[in-house]
């Protein structure tokens, strides 16, 4: 199955540059995401691979061949849309064929593909209802199955799930993941939900107005987030972002959190030498925080902080503490977080070897 590569790519809508220079390459069987807020690029780049749109500068590669000029049809992939437009007056037997008539494919084969198709998406009891009534879930399957049929090495998702509900969305999450496993063919799925890409990608692409943040694996992006625009945008709750200085002294380095607050950064895998003075910004991730009925007995930092207010999700809780006017979120047990009672003032620790450092300037990882 064929590579995808973006070289050098600028998309221009007149004076306004969407992309400028963007690089990007997808190995054979990735599901690469594409991630980013709303408007960042994510649409524009998946259409210009498939050739709904023509770059205004650069090269796009699928396998060796060149196929920026290419028409969308001969380009060898198949694309499933947010809104899935399917022909509400054929059955979904007839929605499925409709994507192989402009092949030439013998009945045969056409007939065996749907067969096939159905079956991995098990919607084979459907084949013969209209879309008017299917649900959405079976809907999307529908799409899917469209694109599948085409038996093509690459696939593109456009926010495919974004329609559904959030119970449909996590099964037919897991539904598109499986699919990957079974097929191994290359994947390229646009979304701005951080879930789904932490959960499908073997890659992900986090933009931001048009630029690449961050490219690598959900645990790559997670755990060491290349600047603040990605600390912050994966993540939920979000990173604590706060602004410290750095103190180096011989081989001890600690960030001054606030007054007689330093928290220790031994073992701090710098990629840049830490200089004493530079500011910078801490990111505390909410899960590394250990209360009292698990405290950390290495920990990098204690505080005893006064709790604002808790916050409950059923499975999982969040306390907020306050920290100079600035909240600090922690991720607690939920019983935890009935103790923890707002106007009280709890003592924390944070784990050794967690945090992240990011130069204030730059907003780069330091
Ligand atoms: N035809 C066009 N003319 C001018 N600007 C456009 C055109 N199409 C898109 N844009 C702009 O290009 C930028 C990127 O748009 P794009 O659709 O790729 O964003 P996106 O990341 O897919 O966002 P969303 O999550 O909202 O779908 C946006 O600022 C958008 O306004
Ligand atoms: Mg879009």
């Amino acid at each position: 199955m064929p590579t995808v590569s973006f070289e050098h790519i600028v998309k221009s809508y007149g004076s306004l540059t969407v992309l400028n220079d963007l690089n990007l390459a997808v190995e054979d069987g990735d599901f690469l995401v594409l991630l980013g807020p709303s408007g960042c690029g994510k649409t524009t780049l998946l259409n210009l691979l498939a050739g709904l749109l023509e770059v205004t500068d650069g090269r796009i590669m699928i396998g060796d061949r060149d196929v920026t000029d290419l028409d969308p049809k001969d380009r060898g992939l198949a694309m499933v849309f947010q809104s899935y437009a399917l022909y509400p007056t054929k059955t979904v037997h007839g929605n499925l064929k409709f994507g192989l008539s402009a092949s030439k494919l013998p009945r045969e084969e056409i007939e065996q593909r749907i067969a096939w198709a159905a079956k991995l998406l098990q919607i084979e009891p459907l084949l013969h209802r209209k879309p008017g009534q299917l649900s959405g879930g079976q809907r999307q399957r529908v799409a899917i199955g469209r694109a599948l049929v085409k038996n093509v090495g690459v696939f593109l998702f456009d926010e495919p799930l974004s329609n559904l509900d959030a119970k449909l969305r996590t099964e037919m999450r897991l539904e598109i993941k499986k699919l990957h496993d079974e097929l191994k063919s290359t994947i390229v799925y646009v979304t701005h939900d951080q879930i789904e890409a932490m959960t499908m990608a073997t890659k992900i692409a986090v933009m931001d107005g048009g630029v690449i943040q961050q490219f690598g694996t959900p645990d790559e992006i997670y755990e060491r987030p290349a600047n603040l625009f990605v600390a912050g945008f994966i993540g939920s709750p979000a990173m604590n972002l706060r602004e410290a200085t750095l103190r180096v002294n011989g081989s001890k380095v600690t960030a001054d959190l606030a007054a007689g607050m330093a928290l220790d950064l031994t073992g701090y895998d710098f990629e840049t030498a830490p200089q004493d003075g530079t500011r910078i910004i801490v990111g505390l991730r909410p899960e590394h925080f250990g209360v009292p009925d698990m405290a950390e007995p290495n920990a990098a930092a204690s505080f005893t902080l006064p709790v604002q207010y808790t916050e409950r999700t059923g499975s999982d809780a969040t306390v907020y503490l306050s920290l100079d006017n600035q909240l600090l979120a922690l991720r607690v047990a939920p019983d935890a977080a009935s103790r923890l009672k707002p106007g009280t003032s709890v003592s924390v620790d944070f784990m050794p070897g967690k945090a992240n450092i990011f130069d204030a300037q730059t907003g780069r990882r330091m």
